[in-house]
């Protein structure tokens, strides 16, 4: 039997839905949540999820900045930038859009942000804090894969869960979430030796490679979920993920799609992380 899709489209919109109640109750305190987002440089795809972002906040009711500063932005002024909106109690997240041009400093840019502010979860002090099991924002990517995870009614305790793909931004904050919620935790990346052993293991499995058609159905586990992180291009320009699908959904228990899959969900997550900074920021807290 072919696989449940785990539909990541609708549960972003149910979401946001559920984020406009608890603006509205922001609201009633004359309140509103802000978010600034700083885009430097003219990549293209960069400046697409910039757009998908600022339109969601519409959407939902946040109110949002959006910073385009030229590709020779010096780091200098990028961090006085930083600063200034470190310091603006309107602005209750902050996110860099990355990659940044060359020569910026990501992770020196990234760290200038409060990490009270820091609504993207890439802070090293976010990163720590999900590390040590007390996330205050958790990565967007990892935690809306966790939001579609508890679609599935599978639980992670107790499961094998494997990751593939060790970046800052998904891989290792992935890991630490599936840990955090009691699953046994594989990490695979380029130097992984005899990676189809280790993925016919999992019962759940978290691709985000960026390589299209890493994940055949020979490495997959009959009923397993299945989450494509990937966002690659095909030579016909559109978006495919890490798995192949059509082949995997005939062995998986469930899995997700490409797009509208992961990619909503980690525009929701950047939202509610930043109602949440600003329902902290006035005295409401969860
Ligand atoms: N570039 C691609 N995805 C992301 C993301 O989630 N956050 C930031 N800041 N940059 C990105």
């Amino acid at each position: 039997m072919a696989a449940q899709i785990i539909d990541g489209k609708a549960l972003a919109a149910r979401v946001r839905a559920e984020l406009k109640a608890r603006i509205a109750v922001l609201a009633e305190r004359g309140q509103r949540p802000g978010l600034a987002v700083v885009l430097v440089g003219d990549d293209p795809a960069s400046a697409i999820y910039v757009r998908n972002k600022i339109a969601a906040c519409e959407e939902v009711g946040i109110r949002s900045w959006c910073d385009r500063l030229g590709a020779g932005t010096s780091q200098e002024t990028l961090l006085a930038r930083i600063a200034q909106l470190n310091a603006d109690v309107a602005v209750h997240g902050i996110l860099v859009q990355l990659p940044l041009p060359k020569p910026l400093d990501a992770q020196r840019v990234l760290e200038s942000i409060s990490f009270a502010k820091d609504v993207d979860g890439l802070h090293a002090t976010n990163a720590g804090l999900t590390l040590m099991g007390r996330p205050h924002f958790r990565s967007c990517t990892p935690y809306g894969v966790m939001k579609m995870l508890e679609t599935t009614g599978v639980p992670p305790r107790g499961a094998h869960a494997v990751v593939l793909g060790r970046s800052n931004m998904v891989g290792k904050p992935m890991a630490m979430l599936l840990l955090a919620a009691d699953a046994t935790v594989t990490i695979c990346h380029s130097g992984t030796r005899d990676l189809p052993s280790i993925t016919r293991q999992a019962d759940i499995l978290v691709a985000a490679v960026g390589r299209r058609n890493l994940v055949t159905a020979d490495m997959v586990k009959p009923g397993a979920v299945v989450i494509d992180v990937g966002t690659n291009k095909t030579p016909e320009g559109k978006l495919a993920g890490d798995v192949d699908f059509a082949a995997v959904r005939e062995v998986a228990g469930w899995i997700s799609l490409v797009p509208g899959g992961v990619g909503p969900m980690t525009i929701a997550m950047l939202l509610t992380n930043t109602v949440e900074a600003a329902e902290r920021a006035a005295g409401l807290t969860h």
